[in-house]
């Protein structure tokens, strides 16, 4: 999503932001520009990568602002990017102004009248008008993280998102992701929500402490994509989680009435967390403003209140999960109230892990949109939340999977696709959907295996193709119940399996090591991941970086 990246400095300052501005380009974006000032101010913008950017023509650059945009209010267009101009006065910002409708109307009284489609534009245009961000920003309710650039000066400020400033060569960065600017340097300064900082060069109130470098990816891998490196380094990963001692919150976390809160995969990882028996509900974080939270008291007379929240966020900084926590913190009926909320994410410094009781991931950095390491690094912290014994051989087997990997590539998957499951592999079955429709771009389906007489059976012919999630577990027979049901309208069946009779229905089969019945779901996740994986490869896409999402959704 949205990303900012600015350099008060005067070496190679220009490189420098567009630079920084590629190493952010994994969170995905649309649009991007840069605002450069030497004491005139010059904006350069273009669409897709900041490889496209012009050089500026002014030379002796002292500093500058960037920003990468994923469009929320307006089209993307060269005219919707950041930088905002307004009285050589360049703003970026990442946010969204709900009140931007209000605040426009009242700058084009004032005479602004070239306002585009934009929230951002109302914000810069407000800001040159008073000529100051501290007052500006009061006007603003949203969450959001800003840099606004004078002649001269440097203002940054943040409420509720991450904002970071670094001290750099000559100068300061300032960027929105912690492990960019980690690249460059380590001492880093945290912003305090809705303080406005000025930086310029007789500045001395930065204060920088020493920051600890984060695992960085091998950028020399030999896989063409993050997203197959990233698959292919999961037995290690949970291998990783499951050789480490359970910390306190893993265990406090798993003790009393309790209650799990996700978007995308990370939902999905959260219903899988109510078959470890670790929580009592599991809500989709998009849904919480209207979830009745008074549903808690109801679900079981006897725990009247659900007393702890576990926040699953890969990044951390995802919109619905933080107005969740919102939420859930003002929540108190009946005496009772969500007492204690933790988080289980990628990024410690975070917006969410630094809010919350936070168990780190330790999955390492994700550069692909699409969630596969984290997802099972995420499966094995809830196995550490439960007190359920662990397979010590499952990174193994992990790995058995990954060698065969070729099986996999090998199968057509035709372009309808239904993925079935039961119990604790139908979250696996939503979650191979969603990789599938995420890469690929294909309506893919999936259903709870008993669902499909109730309905999805009339679509099926042989255009079809089911993938069974089909482990010898206790669901096992009713899973061949379906498949026969598939089978006689001769839809193709893909079996995630060991069980010989469901690879005698099947027409492809691929081998599903043995485990315990929890522990299947990690094993098939990284089947579904692959079978996405090579379905999108055979059709061209970019696979790392999917059309009209991004990595870290940080709007409502
Ligand atoms: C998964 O492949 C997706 N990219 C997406 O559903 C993701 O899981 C979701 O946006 C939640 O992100 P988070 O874990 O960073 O909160």
């Amino acid at each position: 999503m949205c990303g900012i990246f600015c350099y008060y400095g005067k070496e190679n300052t220009f490189e420098t932001i567009r630079e920084g501005l590629k190493k952010i380009e994994y969170r995905c974006h649309d649009s991007c520009g840069i605002s450069v000032s030497n004491g005139n101010t010059e904006t350069v913008r273009s669409l897709n990568s900041p490889d496209n950017l012009k050089l500026p023509s002014i030379s002796s650059i002292q500093m500058g602002i960037g920003h990468t945009r994923w469009a929320t209010h307006g089209e993307v267009s060269i005219p919707n990017a950041h930088p905002h101009v307004y009285n050589h006065q360049s703003l970026v910002h990442n946010g969204t102004i709900a009140n931007h409708n209000k605040i426009k109307e009242e700058i084009k009284s004032l005479g602004f009248d070239t306002i585009g489609d934009t929230d951002t534009e109302c914000f810069a245009a407000l800001t040159s008008h008073l000529g100051s961000l501290s007052e500006s920003l009061k006007r603003i309710t949203d969450r959001y993280a800003v840099a606004w650039m004078t002649r001269s000066k440097m203002f940054i400020s943040k409420d509720r998102m991450s904002l970071y400033v670094g001290q750099y060569k000559d100068g300061f960065l300032v960027c929105s992701d912690l492990s960019v600017l980690l690249e460059y340097t380590n001492k880093i300064m945290e912003l305090k929500d809705k303080k406005c900082y000025k930086i310029c060069w007789t500045n001395k109130e930065l204060v920088f402490k020493t920051h600890k470098q984060s695992k960085q990816i091998e950028e020399n891998n030999t896989e063409d994509t993050f997203m197959m490196q990233e698959i292919l380094e999961q037995p290690e990963i949970i291998e990783g989680i499951y050789n480490k001692k359970r910390t306190r919150y893993h265990q406090s976390f798993s003790f009393g009435p309790t209650c799990i809160i996700g978007s995308g995969s990370s939902y999905y990882a959260g219903l899988i967390g109510k078959f470890m028996e670790v929580a009592n509900h599991v809500i989709c974080a998009s849904e919480i403003d209207s979830y009745d939270l008074n549903q808690y008291r109801t679900f079981d007379p006897y725990e009247p209140n659900v007393l702890k929240a576990l926040i699953i966020s890969q990044s951390g900084e995802t919109a619905d999960c933080i107005r969740a926590i919102e939420s859930i913190s003002n929540y108190n009926h009946g005496g009772g109230a969500v007492e204690e909320i933790y988080s289980l994410t990628n990024n410690l410094q975070s917006t969410i892990g630094k809010s919350t009781m936070a168990i780190d991931l330790l999955a390492g950095p994700e550069k692909s949109v699409c969630s596969t390491k984290t997802f099972t690094a995420q499966l094995a912290h809830l196995m550490m939340c439960s007190y359920m014994d662990k397979d010590k051989y499952l990174p193994e087997k992990i790995q058995i999977i990954l060698d065969n990997r070729n099986i996999i590539e090998g199968i057509p998957v035709s372009n309808n696709i239904i993925f079935i499951g039961k119990g604790s592999q139908y979250p696996i079955a939503l979650e191979g959907a969603l990789k599938m429709q995420e890469i690929t771009y294909l309506p893919a389906l999936a259903f709870p295996a008993g669902e499909l007489k109730h309905g999805p059976l009339a679509l099926l012919d042989e255009s079809w193709t089911v993938v069974c999630l089909a482990p010898e577990d206790d669901n096992y027979k009713k899973m061949l119940l379906a498949a026969h049901e598939v089978k006689a309208r001769h839809a193709k069946i893909i079996a995630i399996t060991s069980g010989e009779e469901m690879k005698q229905l099947a027409d492809y089969t691929i081998e599903l090591p043995k485990t315990s019945e929890i522990e299947s779901t990690i094993l098939t996740a990284v089947v579904v991941q692959l079978l996405a994986y090579y379905k999108a490869k055979k059709l061209g896409r970019n696979i790392d970086r999917p059309r009209n999402l991004a990595k870290s959704v940080t709007v409502e």
